[in-house]
């Protein structure tokens, strides 16, 4: 670690003090694969291991059942589930941690054997998704990769219940021990799913023009930190993003520049960006990462294949505050440790990201060991 190190030196976000930059990326994992669909011990392991970054965010957190979009996701909407969250953020807090909660809704990326009444996907419209969700097959109750079913379209009075289901996300996630909460604004899921111009043909208040597309992400805002404080509320984006079957935003800059400043207004004290490509979070001179940064000026957290060396060039660029890192999390408990001392990241096992239960969760060991 060089002197000039900005990765390892301490941030202010809001009432918090991260003693580093790197944020543990939201990451799915569904390990949760009990009747109530509630935290195992196994995640208040997993989780406290990892409370070296300088703030965790959680794998994203279905707010009602019908936000389910793959089997085993642990919820943020029944007393079993908060009780769960509840020994995780303990944990972590222990372990010296902090932790966001990611509160999700899948919309269309989803399939109706995820609800007991096999209700189907909801979406901004009756447009299907040609992606997969992880199911359960009704037969062995297992898990497996399903193509989507076409979603119906939510009314008017349902996406206000929507709205709701975030803010008592939000509520309850304070109540379980979160430090905060990040809305999950992007990868194609229900918020991003609403702005695609290809994808929403509402005729109501949230279809339309940009204004009307973008309601949606601020009205869940807007009311989530009224409800806990914007102190403690982030959002998570994708420009460009094309996972989930979206296509990129006809029209980018104009979009992402009223998203931000409107997200800046309601005071959010974060914008994450996750670039899927990999591409322009990278490079300073990125007209879409200059407006976004001079737009949202509370703290700007990039994602999207950040190594050391990478996250210090960008923050030495100034191009954001924070680096969100996924992937060698998931193989790396000890990831800011070894980051710091340069020693070498342990390749991580895709074949094991959303199954196997211990395996590919809590094996894989910390270097000192
Ligand atoms: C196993 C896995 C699960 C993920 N789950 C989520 C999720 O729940 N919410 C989310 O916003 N992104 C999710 N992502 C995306 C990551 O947050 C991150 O953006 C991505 O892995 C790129 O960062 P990296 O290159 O450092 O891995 C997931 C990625 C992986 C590999």
């Amino acid at each position: 670690m060089s002197s000039s190190s900005k990765l390892f030196s301490p941030f202010t976000l809001g009432a918090l003090t991260l003693p580093n930059r790197i944020a543990m990326a939201p990451m799915t994992r569904c390990r949760a694969t009990n009747p109530a669909i509630a935290p195992t011990p196994m995640m208040v392991e997993y989780y406290g291991l990892r409370a070296d970054a300088g703030l965790i965010v959680s794998e994203g957190i279905p707010v009602s059942r019908q936000a389910r979009g793959y089997a085993f996701t642990p919820g943020l909407y029944s007393a079993e589930q908060v009780a769960g969250w509840q020994a995780v953020t303990q944990e972590v807090h222990k372990q010296g941690g902090r932790i966001f909660a990611q509160l999700w809704h899948c919309g269309r990326i989803s399939h109706g054997s995820l609800r007991d009444d096999n209700a189907p996907p909801v979406g901004p419209s009756t447009l299907p998704a040609n992606g997969k969700s992880l199911a359960l097959d009704r037969a062995t109750g297992q898990p497996a990769l399903t193509q989507c079913e076409a979603p119906r379209a939510l009314t008017t009075a349902e996406v206000k219940g929507v709205i709701g289901e975030f803010v008592q996300a939000a509520q309850n996630a304070i109540a379980a021990g979160f430090d905060g909460v990040e809305i999950h604004g992007a990868n194609g899921y229900l918020l991003d799913q609403f702005r695609c111009p290809y994808l929403n043909d509402r005729r109501d208040e949230y279809g339309g023009s940009l204004e009307n597309r973008c309601r949606l992400h601020l009205d869940i805002a807007r009311e989530v930190a009224a409800a806990v404080g914007p102190e403690r509320v982030g959002i998570r984006l994708s420009p460009l993003g094309q996972a989930n079957d979206m296509k990129p935003d006809p029209e980018p800059m104009t979009t992402y520049a009223y998203l931000a400043g409107e997200l800046q207004k309601i005071g959010l004290i974060y914008l994450h960006l996750y670039d899927q490509s990999m591409s322009w979070v990278h490079d300073p001179a990125s007209e879409l990462l200059k407006m976004l940064r001079a737009t949202f000026t509370h703290a700007l957290m990039l994602c999207g294949g950040f190594d050391a060396a990478k996250s210090e060039a960008a923050l030495a660029a100034g191009s954001g505050d924070l680096i969100a890192i996924g992937k060698p999390f998931i193989s790396n408990p000890d990831l800011v440790s070894r980051l710091r001392q340069g020693v070498e990241i342990a390749p991580w096992d895709s074949k094991t990201f959303y199954l196997g239960g211990h395996s590919g969760y809590l094996d894989y060991p910390t270097f000192s060991v």
